[in-house]
Parts: C-alpha cells; sequence; structure tokens
C-alpha cells in the first residue's frame, strides 16, 4: 500500500485521483493546501480522500508517519522545493509536469531524490501509457528510424485572458508558458525513446505581458544521429495531428501524444501510383482499459513494491535532458 499526501487542490488534482483510485494500492491519508478550506472541500467531493488529514505546510505532512509518498499538483515554481521537502523528510515524490522550471532545479531534486534513497517520478502520462508502450515495442521493426512529428496544440481559454493582459498561471512568465505547459509533451517521449538531441532550433512565438514574456505556441526542430524531429505545440490554436515516427520499413502512428488512445503500424509497402491502394495500417492496440492517470499511480506503486527508486520508463535522466532543452529553445527569447 502506498499512502499519499497530495498538495495542491486544483482541477489536476482531482483528475489525477480518478486515475489512483483505480489502483487499489494507492490510499490518500494527507491533503496539503494553503488553506484548510480548500483541504476541506477537496477531501469532501474526492470519496478516495475521505477521512485525510488536513494541512497547511508542506513540512508538517511531509513529517507525518502515515505519509509514504507526496504528489505535488501545484504550479511549476514550487516543484523543486516541495519535492526536495518530501524527499529529505524520507517520502517518495510524484511530481506533475514538468518536473521543474529549468534544468538547475531539477538537477537539485534528482540529487535530493539520490541522497534520500526516495523515488522521485515525473508525472508524465505520455510515456506511461500502454498505446506508447505498443509502439515503443516495435521500433526495431521500422528500422531505421529517420523522423519523429508531434503535436499539442490546445487552444486556452487562458490565453483569451492573456490578450486581455490577464496571465494566468500556466503563462506566467519564467515558470510556465506553452513549451513548459504542452510543448513538454511532444518532447518527452521523443527523449525517452532517441535520447538527447544533438542540434536544436527552434520558432517560439510570445505574448509581452506586464510581467515578461509569455511563450505561447512554437515549433522546434531537433537533429539525432541518423534521424530528425519536429515538435509543434500550441496555446493559440488546436491541431489534431498525430504523432508519427517514419522508419525506413515502415511507419508507427499515435492519435495523440498526450493521452494516446490508438496505436497503428503501417508498414512500408511498394510506391504504387496515387490512385493505387494505400499501405494498410495495422491497430497494435486500441482504447485505454484504465482512466489516463491511473498508469503514473500504477508504475510508482510497482517501483516501490520492488523497492527502486528511479522509474526506467519515466526517468530522471530524460526529465533533465527535457528540461535542459526547454531551458536552451526559451534562452534564445
Ligand atoms: N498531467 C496533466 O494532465 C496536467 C494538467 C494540467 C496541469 N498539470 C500540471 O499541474 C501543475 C498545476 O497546474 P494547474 O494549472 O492545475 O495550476 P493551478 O490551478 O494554478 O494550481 C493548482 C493548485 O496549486 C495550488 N497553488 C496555486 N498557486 C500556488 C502557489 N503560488 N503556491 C503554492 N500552491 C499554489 C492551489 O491549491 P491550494 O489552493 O490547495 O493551495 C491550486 O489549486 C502544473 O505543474 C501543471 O503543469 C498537469
Amino acid at each position: 500500500m502506498v499512502r499519499f499526501g497530495i498538495i495542491g487542490t486544483g482541477r489536476i488534482s482531482d483528475w489525477v485521483l480518478k486515475g489512483a483510485g483505480q489502483d487499489p494500492r494507492i490510499k490518500i491519508t494527507a491533503v496539503c493546501s494553503r488553506t484548510a478550506e480548500a483541504a476541506e472541500a477537496f477531501i469532501q467531493r474526492n470519496p478516495m480522500a475521505a477521512g485525510a488529514k488536513v494541512y497547511t505546510s508542506v513540512e508538517d505532512m511531509a513529517a507525518d508517519p502515515e505519509v509514504d509518498a507526496i504528489y505535488i499538483g501545484t504550479p511549476n515554481e514550487t516543484h523543486c522545493a516541495y519535492a526536495i521537502t518530501g524527499l529529505k523528510a524520507g517520502k517518495h515524490v510524484l511530481c506533475e509536469k514538468p518536473l521543474a522550471i529549468n534544468a538547475a532545479e531539477g538537477r537539485m531534486m534528482a540529487d535530493a531524490a539520490r541522497e534520500s534513497g526516495c523515488l522521485l517520478m515525473e508525472a508524465m502520462v505520455s510515456t506511461l501509457n500502454p498505446n506508447f508502450a505498443a509502439i515503443a515495442s516495435r521500433l526495431d521493426e521500422i528500422a531505421p528510424v529517420r523522423q519523429y512529428s508531434s503535436f499539442f496544440c490546445q487552444y486556452s481559454s487562458k490565453y483569451e485572458a492573456l490578450k486581455r493582459g490577464e496571465v494566468a498561471t500556466a503563462f506566467m512568465p519564467g515558470t510556465a508558458g506553452a513549451l513548459r505547459d504542452v510543448g513538454v509533451y511532444t518532447l518527452y517521449p521523443l527523449i525517452a525513446l532517441f535520447g538527447r538531441p544533438s542540434s536544436i532550433r527552434s520558432e517560439i512565438r510570445t505574448v509581452q505581458t506586464d510581467l515578461g514574456v509569455s511563450d505561447v505556441q512554437g515549433t522546434a526542430y531537433l537533429g539525432f544521429k541518423g534521424m530528425d524531429a519536429t515538435v509543434t505545440w500550441s496555446k493559440t490554436y488546436d491541431s489534431f495531428q498525430p504523432t508519427e515516427i517514419a522508419g525506413e520499413k515502415g511507419n508507427l502512428i499515435l492519435d495523440e501524444i498526450h493521452i494516446a488512445r490508438k496505436a497503428e503500424m503501417v508498414p512500408h509497402a511498394t510506391p504504387t501510383s496515387g490512385l493505387g491502394p494505400k499501405p494498410g495500417r495495422t491497430t497494435l492496440s486500441e482504447g485505454l482499459p484504465f482512466n489516463e492517470y491511473y498508469y503514473e499511480f500504477k508504475e510508482f506503486a510497482d517501483l516501490i513494491e520492488q523497492g527502486k527508486s528511479e522509474s526506467q520508463r519515466n526517468s530522471l535522466q530524460t526529465s533533465l535532458a527535457v528540461l535542459e532543452v526547454i531551458d536552451e529553445m526559451l534562452n534564445e527569447l
């Protein structure tokens, strides 16, 4: 059993509990909020948290012997301090994406995890999704891989407010913005599969606010040995483009990179005229038997049961490489 203390009572904490509740090993024993009222309201509306203790201090919750692990569902700029507080108190930490606002903070968190021997994992849903695993296991069949392209473009209602000069957390200059908020979903699976890029070029669109420059959309071109990648992210428009990995012997396709519901493979076929038959698509896996957030709690609980302090699927090495790439792209602004 893993007894969790939840930090932050916003919508993401409500969402993840739907998945956490599908793993019988997960219990919620504490909720920490900036106000006791918000923590109590969260417990009230989430039956899974019934009976949880209320905290308004992360330090106090981290000292609770009835808490084994901490879930961080608060804004990016709080992740580092909250994670280190938990790790130093001997708690495992499941931290929302991105792991931190930059690689320097991410490295401090990774160091604290190594020193404590506790598990620290980024709650990146994409790479724990079984449909992602389905394509990852078939890469050899399309090898050599030549191209990866991925999109996460979702018009944000908060962009409307941004245009009026109101800066929501998700657009906060220096700590959030479209790349950290949604672009990370296109980068994390890429780096998990293929490692660090050898070159990065990006085109990022921004909005000037009273608090600084906020990035709202972008495209990056990343070079790897023998292959290249393009990733596109946006909070200013929607896109329904799938994510595709193209190899010399075929293609692997996910319908969406954030929460893939379908994985397909298209073997390379003999070229035909434009009107000839198209190569057949094979469905590798379809649907999600569990809530999309179940998989991060399952991975986390599996690792604790196995006595492991790091996930191979959502490794700290990948989290840090992603943050380094994000830093490099945003440094250009
Ligand atoms: N995995 C996903 O699908 C997904 C989706 C959305 C967001 N996220 C991630 O989840 C995190 C939170 O994002 P969000 O959009 O939900 O943020 P948010 O609504 O601004 O904040 C979430 C909660 O954090 C607490 N909080 C707010 N400001 C705080 C501050 N300055 N210091 C400490 N606590 C604060 C609040 O809870 P209390 O009032 O209880 O303190 C708030 O309800 C981000 O890292 C984001 O990238 C993940």
